[in-house]
């Protein structure tokens, strides 16, 4: 793998700011968006409330200036468990949401009895019924949350839905990940008052309206980190551009354990490896900022041909490691205990078919289909569409041989 890849605005960022568009009764525009599936997904809900929505280039035009209706149908909160957002921001927006639970996914139980705690904190009246959640209540009033875990989606419906409440809302125990900080400033720049995203405190002081905006969303950190994890299985060189640097610490320590030699600028990080990477003791997934959970798949690809062993502990996600049962088709030696993994490096990986089940794991298993002898057959790739714009035209640029056939 040699060359640059550039990374495209954070998904993770721009779905939230998405839900978050219907609180101003008027024109969000949102530049540096990605071409995602779960972009198009969030797209087709606000359309579904009434919201003219046009996605030109990489920028996207809200214009929220009538939104009555305020029900989530049920194939629309199926495809995508993002839509959950909503809840916060229906709220905000008219007082009342009605959706049904969110669709599940493959890495393990996705609860939202966080976001309802904080809700009802909020003063809003939430009943749960045959598989449905409605949401009612008049003006919401500011409280003190405590989160019990710092969720990141508890953490943004309560903050969607504090924006327009009556005093203040605390949330302690928030998630700091870089894309609340991201729905913060998308917040603040429509008149919200809103401070300090990116620590465990947030506080946001209810205001009475909101205004138009235009908002260019963070780099998304899990792709570049998806592609310097590529770099390395390849042993390859590569410059990942449109990237900030203190939002991959972890990934990067981790990658220079394994002997890779990174160099960082403004907006870019370069990594080389050029030879087999070494074992790292041990990754824990944990909390912004420590080791992301999504990048916990792709890194462990790169182990399973590393120089040791090595254990890695996946503490967010109760099934996480289902994609390492694929990597053992291809050769790989990695025994997995409920949250630990244990990989035990090999020389290389053989090519074989394997099936992508979730978005990331999906991704590992492209990384390791690049480093492996033979061909891969990744199956299920629409998994992977929802995070990565085109992954294969991507890799390909960088000398990547990978086609899509379906
Ligand atoms: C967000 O999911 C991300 N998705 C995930 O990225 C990411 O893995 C996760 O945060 C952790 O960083 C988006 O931002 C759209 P959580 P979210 O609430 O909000 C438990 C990707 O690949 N929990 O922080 O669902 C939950 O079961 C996706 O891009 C409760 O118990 O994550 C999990 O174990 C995958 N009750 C843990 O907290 C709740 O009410 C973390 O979940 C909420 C969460």
């Amino acid at each position: 793998m040699h060359g640059e890849l550039e990374v495209n605005g954070a998904k993770n960022s721009v779905l939230p700011i998405l839900a978050a568009s219907i609180l101003n009764e008027g024109i969000s525009v949102i530049h540096a968006c990605p071409k995602l599936k779960d972009v198009y997904s969030m797209i087709e809900i606000l359309e579904h409330l009434e919201c003219n929505v046009t996605f030109k280039g990489r920028d996207i035009i809200v214009d929220a200036t009538d939104v009555k209706d305020s029900e989530i149908p049920d194939n629309l909160m199926r495809t995508m468990r993002s839509s959950i957002f909503l809840m916060g921001a229906l709220i905000s927006r008219n007082k009342k949401a009605l959706m049904s639970f969110p669709g599940g996914c493959d890495i393990g139980h996705r609860p939202i009895d966080l976001h309802l705690k904080g809700l009802r904190r909020l003063g809003i009246k939430i009943e749960e019924s045959y598989g449905y959640i409605r949401c009612e209540g008049g003006r919401v009033r500011g409280s003190e949350i405590h989160l019990d875990l710092p969720s990141v989606g508890a953490t943004e419906n309560i903050m969607l839905a504090a924006v327009m409440a009556e005093g203040v809302t605390i949330i302690r125990n928030a998630a700091k990940e870089p894309e609340i900080e991201d729905l913060q400033n998308f917040l603040n720049s429509m008149g919200a008052k809103i401070s300090g995203a990116g620590t465990n405190t947030i506080v946001i002081e209810g205001v009475k309206k909101l205004h138009d905006t235009e908002y260019t969303i963070i780099p998304d950190r899990i792709v570049a980190g998806t592609y310097l994890c590529a770099a390395a299985m390849t042993q390859g060189e590569l410059t990942v551009i449109n990237v900030l640097k203190e939002h991959l610490e972890p990934l990067l320590a981790k990658l220079k354990e394994t002997g890779c030699e990174i160099q960082a600028g403004k907006d870019y990080i370069k990594i080389k490896c050029d030879k087999r990477p070494k074992a790292v003791d041990m990754i824990v997934t944990l909390p912004y900022p420590g080791f992301p959970t999504d990048l916990q798949p792709q890194m462990v690809s790169v182990l399973s041909v590393a120089e040791g062993t090595s254990i890695v502990t996946e503490t967010i996600f109760d099934n996480r490691f289902k994609y390492t049962e694929e990597l053992v088709r291809m050769g790989a030696d990695i025994k997995v205990d409920g949250r630990v993994a244990v990989i035990r490096g090999i020389e290389g990986l053989m090519g074989a078919k394997v099936v992508a089940r979730d978005l990331r794991g999906g991704a590992a298993l492209v990384i390791a289909g690049l480093g492996a002898k033979g061909t891969t057959i990744v199956e299920e790739a629409e998994h992977i569409d929802r995070g990565y714009e085109s992954i294969e035209k991507a890799l390909k640029n960088v000398g990547g041989d990978i086609v899509r056939i379906m």
